[in-house]
């Protein structure tokens, strides 16, 4: 049983395209990331779902209803967190929860209880008569997704909700969340950060560029592109090393117009190893050189790079 399926969905600006043609299922009772650098298209996309804008073109199902043609049907089940700050400067913490469970038609007694047990799950006791103006950035955006569970909601779309928490406060909310979905939620959660998606999701999907890239479970993706590491090399002097270093197998490699080469792979020691052999076969000199965990941003580029590049043997 899916909440959330999408068909060849996208939206465009004038000729620029944010979202480009992704399909997307989500499970029920699960919690799916939504994994990408700035400017991928994770807000543009959970506005789509959200009903919030509506697509250039493609097919939006939520919890089994029409989301083009029936909009606020769907705004009535879901719960959305969005990336922008939200709130009323003049509201104490607890009235911000009163209210946004009384614009959700809370009945008074379940109000109550609800603001109470939210207080303590996002660590807001003892800030609670403060007003919002008063609070720091990340106690404002724990309110911000605090009031959300006001309401019962089948479905719930968070826009980067961890951005501005400090660490504590952000592995709060994640047991959080991944208790209320033990209970049977589900959960739209976008992030840029890998090792959140990895604690949290049970599916992955990386975006670029508008375009989903890989959707996986976190194990399978750390498969895919946990090992990899870029070596970054300068030579002594600008030379043109492509073909030397073109018929090593499992790598990507960039050159500059002058002395640095940008090496991707995920086994990276062999190809060090070649790199180094093959270099010093040719008297070529090396002035500097480093190893470092590929960065999610070069992971992107690289797997876009290689699906553009036409069917190059081995990648699964
Ligand atoms: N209303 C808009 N008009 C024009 N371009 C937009 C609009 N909203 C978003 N974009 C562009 O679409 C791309 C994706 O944006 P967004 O979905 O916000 O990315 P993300 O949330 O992944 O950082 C960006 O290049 C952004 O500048
Ligand atoms: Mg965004």
């Amino acid at each position: 049983m899916y909440s959330i399926q999408v068909d060849s969905l996208s939206k465009s600006y004038g000729n620029f395209v944010a979202v480009d043609g992704i399909d997307l299922e989500v499970e029920r009772g699960t919690i799916f990331g939504f994994l990408g650098p700035n400017g991928a298209g994770k807000t543009t996309t959970m506005k789509l779902l959200t009903t919030l804008i509506a697509p250039s073109s493609g097919k939006i199902n939520i919890l089994g209803i029409d989301g083009v043609k029936s909009p606020l049907e769907v705004r009535k089940k879901i719960g959305v967190v969005l990336q922008q700050p939200s709130y009323e400067p003049t509201l104490s913490v607890e009235k911000s929860l009163e209210k946004y469970g009384m614009m959700w038609n809370v009945d008074s007694k379940t109000r109550k209880m609800r603001v109470e047990e939210l207080l303590v799950a996002f660590d807001l006791v003892d800030i609670r008569k403060k007003k919002n103006d008063d609070l720091s950035i990340g106690q404002r955006r724990r309110v911000q997704v605090a009031r959300e569970f006001m309401h019962d909601m089948d479905l719930l779309f968070l826009d980067e909700p961890t951005v501005g928490l400090d660490p504590s406060a952000r592995r709060n909310l994640l047991d959080y969340i991944k208790a209320r979905v033990r209970d049977g939620l589900t959960i739209f959660f976008t992030t840029h950060i890998l090792e959140e998606a990895e604690y949290l999701c049970d599916k992955i999907a990386i975006i670029n560029r508008g375009k989903i890239i890989a959707v996986d479970t976190p194990e399978e993706l750390k498969n895919k592109f946990g090992r990899q590491k870029t070596i970054k090399m300068h030579l002594e002097q600008k030379q043109d090393v492509s073909a030397l270093l073109g018929e090593i197998p499992g790598c990507t490699i960039e050159y500059d117009s002058g002395t640095v080469i940008t090496i991707h792979s995920d086994r990276s020691e062999q190809v060090l190893q070649d790199v180094l052999r093959i270099l010093a076969s040719s008297g070529i000199s090396i002035e500097d050189l480093s190893v470092v965990p590929t960065s999610l941003e070069e992971i992107f580029l690289s797997v876009v790079k290689n699906s553009n590049e036409s069917n190059n043997s081995s990648s699964k």
